[in-house]
């Protein structure tokens, strides 16, 4: 059966890097909905002819939005959010391991995994890249309570062996033996997919990346993902742990870990060669903004990677990033880019673009979700302004759609995510 939902309807079938008019909105806009995918998009009264009787919902308060898509964020790290004043080696040895070390605790995992996958819906996240945990079971309690909240999600154990501390190690036989039965359980399993997940290559031996290689040649369509060139201490430890590499980028490089279907985290120092490369795989980036300043991590170098055609979009990186949402992560590359020397203007379509379709594509999924192009799986935000807010204001006084967008990005923390709708399906938010 077919739905409308009515409101004001933004979103960006086209990428606003390379071409004018990328925002599409629709002010008294619709969405036709049926059997969980978009069938329709357009004006409200278009949409009422074309689907006499479709039932319909007024959601002409706020903003429909596609769903929006996290490329980078870790589900052991909620309640590290807010730790001030670290670099990142000294923030994981003393804030961040600690935390991690408890989810061997299934109990704990247990709660951990459903307050993460609430806290993405709730800030509208509908797709995730996520960083698992070091345990199996852990990981495992993150699949299961994606299904049961409905959330795309790719995920996978994170696999260390040198470096952090000892609860955290494994061997690169547990290792493969561990993730391979993860992958049989959850890899393809309704919106559940997979990513092999060494934390980073300072915590990983050879052996271990080896075993990430076997693992992505077993099974091809599996995800990958990690961290690159986020700090320069960081850089420089990896430079000497593998003095064979002619940057950082070559330590995955050396074991088939960079292709079309690898999204690393960060990118914020990388040299000339590294972007080459990874605009030649293919690979993408997940620009994690609130993060990098917050940890103290440095400006991404967006233009840069645009110049390369290294495909890049947003992730939250909970907890080093600042929270959950995506519209503040939004918010903050603006900010950013503003204050670097080579820094872009960013306008509102640029935000949503990265908070959305360039997420989708990302990770491959383009074609199924990141906008409301009829036939993609009907994953829809309504955010509305908190009522007497600031925002809200702007909600009665602004008339241009992408002067709202500019404000809701902005003022993001007086945006309210009203409801989800998951594969057409409302979903609960608490
Ligand atoms: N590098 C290795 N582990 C981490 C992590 O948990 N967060 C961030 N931001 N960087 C990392
Ligand atoms: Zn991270």
């Amino acid at each position: 059966m077919t739905f409308i939902l009515r409101g004001l309807v933004l979103h960006t079938p086209k990428n606003p890097f390379r071409e004018a008019g990328a925002l599409q909105a629709f002010s008294d806009g619709g969405l036709a909905v049926a059997e969980g995918r978009i069938r329709a998009v357009g004006h409200f009264a278009e949409l009422a002819r074309q689907f006499p009787g479709a039932p319909v919902q007024d959601c002409r308060e706020g903003l429909l939005l596609p769903g929006l898509v996290d490329t980078h964020v870790h589900y052991p790290q909620t309640r590290v959010i807010g730790a001030m004043g670290y670099t990142l080696l000294d923030w994981l040895e003393k804030r961040t391991l600690p935390l991690e070390a408890r989810l061997s605790d299934n109990k704990l995992a247990r709660e951990l995994a459903r307050e993460f996958v609430r806290l993405l819906l709730r800030n509208g996240t509908t797709t995730a890249l996520v960083f698992g945990s070091h345990f199996q079971g852990a990981t495992a309690n993150l699949f299961g309570a994606a299904e049961d909240v409905g959330l795309r999600l790719i995920a996978g154990q994170v696999c260390s062996d040198r470096r952090l501390r000892p609860e955290l190690h494994t061997t690169p036989e547990r290792s493969y033996a561990e993730q391979k039965m993860l992958i049989q359980r959850f890899h393809g399993r309704g919106k559940l997919r997979y990513a092999v997940t060494p934390r980073f290559a300072l915590s990983a031996s050879e052996g271990l990346l080896e075993v990430c290689q076997a693992l992505l040649q077993e099974h091809p369509d599996l995800y990958f993902t990690s961290h690159i060139n986020e700090h320069t201490e960081e850089i420089r430890t990896v430079a000497e742990l593998f003095p064979w590499s002619a940057h950082y980028l070559g330590t995955y490089d050396r074991f088939g870990l960079v292709s079309e279907r690898s999204v690393f985290a960060h990118n914020v120092h990388p040299s000339e060669p590294e972007l080459r490369r990874l605009a030649e795989a293919r690979a993408a980036i997940a620009h994690c903004p609130s993060s990098n300043a917050f940890i103290g991590s440095g400006i991404f170098p967006m233009r840069r990677h645009l110049a390369h055609g290294v495909r890049f979009a947003l992730g939250s990186d909970v907890g080093g990033g600042t929270g959950f949402s995506l519209l503040k992560e939004g918010f903050v590359a603006y900010l950013a880019q503003r204050l670097a020397p080579d820094g872009l203007n960013l306008t509102p379509a640029h935000l949503l673009y990265l908070a959305t379709q360039a997420g989708a594509e990302v990770l491959g999924l383009g074609a199924e979700i990141g906008s409301f192009a009829p036939g993609k799986a009907a994953d829809i935000l309504w955010v509305k302004p908190e009522a007497g807010s600031s925002l809200e204001v702007h909600f009665r006084h602004l008339d241009s759609p992408e002067e709202l967008l500019g404000s809701l990005f902005t003022l993001h923390g007086e945006a309210r995510v009203e409801k989800v709708w998951l594969l057409g399906q409302e979903a609960a938010l608490n």
